[in-house]
């Protein structure tokens, strides 16, 4: 196969590492993605101190996986990330850690495993086909939108039966700010003051927060402690089960919380930049919608086992665009990260998005390469160079659920139209906590023949 040729928009690199003080103003203390030097994707190791939090940022793959899985233990989320996200997501799956984590996994895994998820491949299909009836045959239409209302449905319709006050663009509105405010609430909290909000998005965030939680709130108060029949009343029974009743409850909301979020933001994103990758890549769009074609009328449950290419190509959409493009973790107790001491109480960042275009770990690290992940060159990796969707214990517990989505949509969406980019447009990055296109990300559509 040739080379597909497309190499699509990132940020512009410095030269040199950028001054202490670029963390706290301008672009890079609210978009992650930015300011990073070219130095950053050769060297293997980063030391910083921000006022009063040391920093290390490992990027070999053996320092990582030492974090994530061999050393785990020694890692839990870190206070100050957690004193952050407390008002959204309280203490979730995604923040818990010790035996709480434990319980908590245990409670959600089975609405995760491959056969529950298969189950709602009809509802995917469904939603993605939403979504192509409002474009047009012809025109400009912007994939990050479609994406975001299709996956939110899903997010909604299996975890929460349908519930209408979690579909409403109020709803995605007050999601979308409440993310976005997340630049400024970090740079509060590294200032020591969680609760300084300085813009009016970090306002406009405060009010989305607000509306989720007391909607949350709200919805699983109604359902009572018998739940429902849905994922969102199991979990409120076995919380019941296995916590004291007002924990339970706090826990349910926050699961709630935890799950309408994680489940839909980071899914519609992954979705967004795909068919961004393909809109530059006719080459691969082709093959694609051919074993797309061959594949679509076959066991809707079995749909996303049919179609190896286009895993490649949300394979590579990830490495490129990872949905997380970091996360974060304390040392709890002494330790040393690839020849580095790192102390107790010091913060160990884990960025994929400079792992994912590392230039020793990956050739021509900035193009768009399906084929790097055909399943023979599977061993050319190591294990912790590509982490999507995290690695370890803490490994996301949706990445089947959402690679299912992903796939299901991606196949009706690629049957329905061609896509291309419409010239002159530039496509900006933004990463407060997801990384997604700011302003969305607009897309030529035409019908297949
Ligand atoms: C492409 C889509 C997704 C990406 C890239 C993604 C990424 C991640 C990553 C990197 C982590 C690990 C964070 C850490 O170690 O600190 C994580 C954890 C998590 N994700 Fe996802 N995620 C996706 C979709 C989903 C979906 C669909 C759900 C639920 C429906 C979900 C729920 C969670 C939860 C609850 C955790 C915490 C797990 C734990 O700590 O035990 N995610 N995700």
């Amino acid at each position: 196969m040739a080379q597909a040729g497309f190499i699509p928009a990132h940020p512009p690199r410095r030269d040199r590492v950028g001054p202490f003080w670029s963390a706290f103003v301008g672009e890079h203390a609210r978009n992650a993605v930015t300011g990073w030097s070219n130095a950053a994707f050769e060297d293997w190791y980063t030391k910083r101190k921000l006022l009063r939090l040391t920093v290390h940022i490992p990027r070999h793959p053996d320092a990582i996986e030492r974090v994530l899985l061999t050393n785990a233990a020694n890692y839990a989320k870190p206070r100050i990330v957690k004193r952050l996200i407390a008002p959204l997501i309280g203490n979730g799956l995604l923040s818990a850690d010790g035996e709480s984590w434990r319980q908590q996994r245990r409670i959600v895994a089975p609405s995760f495993a491959p056969g529950a998820v298969a189950k709602l491949t009809g509802l995917m299909a469904q939603a993605a086909r939403e979504g192509t009836a409002k474009w047009p045959q012809s025109g400009t239409v912007d994939i990050a939108e479609t994406a975001t209302d299709a996956t939110m449905a899903i997010i909604a319709r299996a975890l929460f039966s349908g519930d209408p006050r979690l579909m409403t663009e109020d709803a995605g509105r007050h999601i979308t700010a409440a993310l976005e405010a997340a630049g400024s609430a970090r740079l509060a909290a590294i200032l020591g003051m969680p609760g300084l909000r300085l813009t009016p998005t970090a306002w406009a965030g405060a009010r989305g927060q607000r509306f989720l939680r007391e909607t949350l709130t709200d919805i699983v108060r109604e359902r009572g402690p018998e739940g429902g029949d849905d994922f969102l009343g199991g979990m409120i029974r076995d919380l019941h089960e296995r916590f004291p009743r007002s924990e339970a409850l706090k826990l349910a909301i926050d699961n709630a919380a935890t799950f309408y979020l994680a489940g839909h933001e980071t899914t519609a994103n992954a979705l967004t930049w795909s068919i961004y990758c393909l809109a530059g890549d006719q080459q691969a769009q082709d093959r694609a919608c051919s074993e797309v074609r061959a594949a679509i009328d076959g066991d809707p449950q079995t749909l996303p086992d049919r179609l190896p290419f286009l895993r490649q190509i949300l394979d590579e959409a990830l490495r490129l665009y990872p949905p997380a493009p970091r996360f974060d973790r304390e040392a709890l107790s002494d330790d040393m990260l690839d020849g580095h001491p790192v102390r107790a109480g010091e913060i160990v960042s884990i960025w994929p998005w400079v792992l994912h275009r590392h230039r020793k770990l990956w050739d021509d690290a900035d193009r768009f390469d399906p084929d790097r992940f055909a399943p023979d060159r599977e061993r050319e990796r190591h294990r912790f160079q590509y982490i999507p969707f995290g690695g370890g214990p803490r490994t996301c517990v949706g990445a089947r659920f959402a690679t299912v989505e992903a796939l299901v949509i991606l196949a009706h969406w690629i049957a329905a139209r061609r896509f291309a980019l419409p010239p002159g447009r530039e496509v900006e990055l933004s990463a407060a906590v997801t990384l997604r296109p700011r302003g969305g990300l607009w897309v030529e559509v035409a019908p297949r023949d």
